[in-house]
């Protein structure tokens, strides 16, 4: 009798397990991802199949330790509020806001896509609450593939990508969003780039330059859309201060062109890029880790050698810098044969000053950002909680053993509501209708600056001297090819310019900061 109710009690606190078992350990790819104080966010993506959206957030709190194994995620999918699903979407931090934009946007209501013309929303870190800002101005069209960062003055740059429901129509425009100031802005660019740019990284250096890595781009041959990766030796760096651009052929050692990958900056000015795909079968590109130095003229490729190598190739990811960690998250496991098949769950931690995986993380750094922290609030919140739990599970087995001796019923317990959104047809029609290559849609949030990285303004970073692209270098042979029913060119510029770059702005300078 008595072991009985036990077995009972034991089935309900695993059924109560598997009811708290939350999102973050599913497997994703196409999420967002910020590193906010010592918090680390994860918000939306593809979960579970690629035909399911989701609006998760959660958090992990850095300044506690944890094993990698099993992090300590904290859901606040429910408080939080994200206005709809999304997935494919870019993020950027700014003071203890998230801004995330772009990507599909999923109706919570109606679980249908969300086609409205806004896909700006803002997360606070200090309420934890998503809202949706009010902006003037004309906001970019909606697009993916694309990337969103900010200056530390409030200004947020969006560059290229491609129109939502239309993979034939790529952007060559640069919007910028002045947060401060609550306006988008059409960005009058010199040098731009002919070619349009998706599935890129942009990282953007303390003296206002962005650096474009990797990525591929289109153009239109006979009546065909021919895509391929833009050679990673070949960056284009945009100057925020004058709005240019500038091309840059790199020195060091080769390593394969490649898109979908994610980029992080050090503190001493090494970018450093995880992963990605290349190839119309979306294999690993070699190597997986490879580090940009730009304190060098022209900035330097190296590859260093990593002392643990347990960590999977991956595509579709995000990386973020947390003091001298690069954390890896989610995305696809791919391989050197085959498309991507599997989606990671698991996060990875680079020790950046040694190139060395680590499998626990110690809060006891010196990292600037930890002083915040209240140790005797959170002991006592974890005692409150402790109580509270053994509450409820004294006054469920009290419950439960009354129950049980009274009438032998079975106890039901509710299944959770999904914060999933299962994809009608339109979604899937949506990731069908893009050219036959499965698995080349990025959005990976990039190393977004932040207040660890303050001694990093007085690294030198030089910004190239030439002034226009090199013609005479080819781009790699296109990896897939698209029919297309209009002749001329696909690129909707949206600008002044018609895409001739080495010409000068006719329209009012750039911008309206001093
Ligand atoms: C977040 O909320 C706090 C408290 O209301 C406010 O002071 C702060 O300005 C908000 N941050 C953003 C980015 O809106
Ligand atoms: C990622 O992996 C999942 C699971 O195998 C797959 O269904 C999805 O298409 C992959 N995503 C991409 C962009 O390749
Ligand atoms: C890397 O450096 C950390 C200290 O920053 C040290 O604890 C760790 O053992 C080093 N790892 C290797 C493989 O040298
Ligand atoms: C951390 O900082 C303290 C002083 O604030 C210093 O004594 C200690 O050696 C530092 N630890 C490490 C690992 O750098
Ligand atoms: C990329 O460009 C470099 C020169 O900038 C050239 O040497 C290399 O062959 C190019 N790679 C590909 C794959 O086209
Ligand atoms: C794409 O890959 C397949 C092999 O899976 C190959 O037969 C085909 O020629 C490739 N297409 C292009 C445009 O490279």
């Amino acid at each position: 009798m008595y072991d009985v109710f036990v077995k009972k009690f034991l089935i309900i606190l695993f059924s109560l397990s598997i009811l708290v078992k939350s999102a973050p350990d599913d497997g994703r790819f196409a999420h967002s991802s910020a590193v906010i104080n010592n918090q680390f966010y994860i918000m939306g993506g593809q979960v579970n199949s690629p035909q399911i959206v989701s609006n998760d957030v959660f958090y992990l709190d850095l300044s506690q330790s944890f094993n990698l194994q099993n992090p300590s995620w904290i859901d606040i999918t429910k408080s939080s509020g994200m206005p709809f699903a999304n997935s494919w979407a870019s993020s950027a931090v700014s003071g203890d806001g998230i801004l995330m934009f772009g990507g599909y946007t999923w109706s919570l209501n109606s679980r249908t896509p969300d086609n409205s013309e806004n896909t700006l929303c803002l997360f606070n870190t200090t309420t934890k609450q998503w809202s949706i800002p009010a902006v003037n101005g004309k906001p970019p069209t909606r697009r993916k593939d694309m990337k969103i960062i900010s200056d530390n003055t409030n200004n947020f740059y969006i560059y290229s990508g491609i129109q939502l429901n239309d993979d034939t129509q790529w952007f060559l425009d640069m919007y910028m969003l002045d947060f401060s100031g609550l306006n988008w802005e059409l960005t009058q660019m010199n040098n731009a780039p002919t070619f349009p740019r998706a599935d890129y990284t942009a990282t953007m250096l303390p003296s206002g330059i962005i650096v474009y890595i990797g990525g591929r781009t289109s153009v239109v041959q006979d009546g065909l859309l021919l895509e391929s990766e833009l050679n990673i030796t070949q960056l284009t760096l945009f100057d925020t201060k004058d709005a240019t651009w500038y091309p840059m052929v790199t020195n060091g050692v080769m390593i394969d062109n490649r898109r979908s990958h994610s980029a992080v900056l050090t503190s001493d000015g090494r970018i450093i890029i995880y992963g990605g795909v290349k190839g119309n079968n979306s294999l690993a590109a070699m190597p997986q880790l490879a580090v940009l130095d730009t304190t060098t003229t022209s900035y330097t490729w190296s590859v260093p050698i990593i002392s643990t190598q347990t960590v999977p190739l991956l595509a579709f990811h995000t990386a973020d810098l947390y003091g001298d960690y690069m954390i890896v998250a989610f995305g696809n496991v791919t391989n050197g044969v085959t498309p991507p098949t599997q989606m990671s769950s698991n996060i990875y931690m680079l020790d950046t000053k040694n190139y060395s995986w680590i499998t626990s993380y110690s809060s006891n750094l010196n990292i600037s950002m930890h002083h915040d922290h209240n140790s005797i609030g959170l002991i006592m919140g974890l005692i409150c909680a402790g109580v509270v739990i053994i509450v409820i599970f004294g006054v469920l087995g009290a419950l439960l053993y009354k129950r049980y001796k009274g009438q032998g019923k079975e106890t039901v317990i509710a299944t959770p509501g999904s914060s999933l959104f299962e994809n009608a047809e339109e979604g899937g029609n949506v990731r069908d209708s893009y050219v036959s290559a499965s698995a080349r849609l990025s959005n990976i949030t990039d190393n977004n600056r932040n207040s660890a990285n303050t001694e990093s303004s007085m690294i030198s970073q030089s910004r190239p001297t030439s002034t226009t692209y090199d013609n005479n270098l080819s781009p790699p042979p296109p990896y897939v090819s698209l029919n297309i029913s209009r002749p001329s060119s696909p690129y909707t510029t949206q600008t002044s310019y018609t895409g001739i770059g080495g010409i000068g702005p006719k329209n009012p300078p750039y911008g309206s900061r001093n």
